[in-house]
């Protein structure tokens, strides 16, 4: 059970006590619009994604809680691809954005990565009009690589996407 602690946040893993708190960004459309997975209709929804998140060696699944208040404001990953690549990900509740949350979680979720398996190569991939997901990437480091796109779970919704990467140093 891995617990990452930032300056203003706690990275740790879900549990279903979190449906609740996790169903308020779930299942609001303004967060779910680039995501890749449909903006939960019920709880119920949110209590089955919780009960099949799960970590493993090379795939690490957090909740973020906020320390000031400790509630979970978000949620997010980092795991390794077939290509040697760690990809991380993210996204948070409508009325926490715009204060450098997401950075500072994606920076923990990194440097964990890089403590344990040492000089990564890393990639992110955000529909190519989610400039804040976009600059986030940025901050962390990556470079713009190329133009893709990718598709829902559902494949309901195909996005045009932004792929970035950062090679080894
Ligand atoms: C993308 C998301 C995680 C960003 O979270 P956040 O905590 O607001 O991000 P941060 O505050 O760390 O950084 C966002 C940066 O983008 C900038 N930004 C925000 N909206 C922007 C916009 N429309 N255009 C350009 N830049 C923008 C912010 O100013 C900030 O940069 P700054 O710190 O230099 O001022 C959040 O908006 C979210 O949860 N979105 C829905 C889910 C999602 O899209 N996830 C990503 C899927 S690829």
């Amino acid at each position: 059970m891995i617990t990452l602690t930032t300056e203003r946040l706690i990275l740790r893993p879900l549990t279903l006590d979190d449906a609740e708190a996790a169903f308020e960004w779930t299942s609001d459309e303004r967060v779910t619009k680039y995501m890749i997975y449909s903006t939960h209709r019920s709880i119920e929804t949110t209590k089955e994604w919780l009960r099949t998140v799960k970590s493993t060696d090379t795939a690490f699944e957090f909740g973020f809680v906020r320390r000031s208040d400790n509630k979970l404001i978000g949620s997010g990953g980092i795991r390794l691809h077939d290509d040697g690549y760690w990809e991380f990900g993210y996204n948070f509740r409508y009325d926490c954005w715009g204060m450098g949350y997401a950075t500072e979680a994606s920076k923990a979720m990194i440097d964990h990565v890089r403590k344990q398996f040492g000089d990564v190569q890393l990639k992110a991939e955000c529909a190519a009009e989610n400039a804040a997901s976009a600059h986030v990437i940025e901050k962390c480091e990556l470079v713009f690589k190329e133009y893709g796109e990718y598709k829902s779970y559902d494949g309901l919704k195909t996005f045009k996407s932004k792929k970035f990467v950062l090679q080894k140093h």
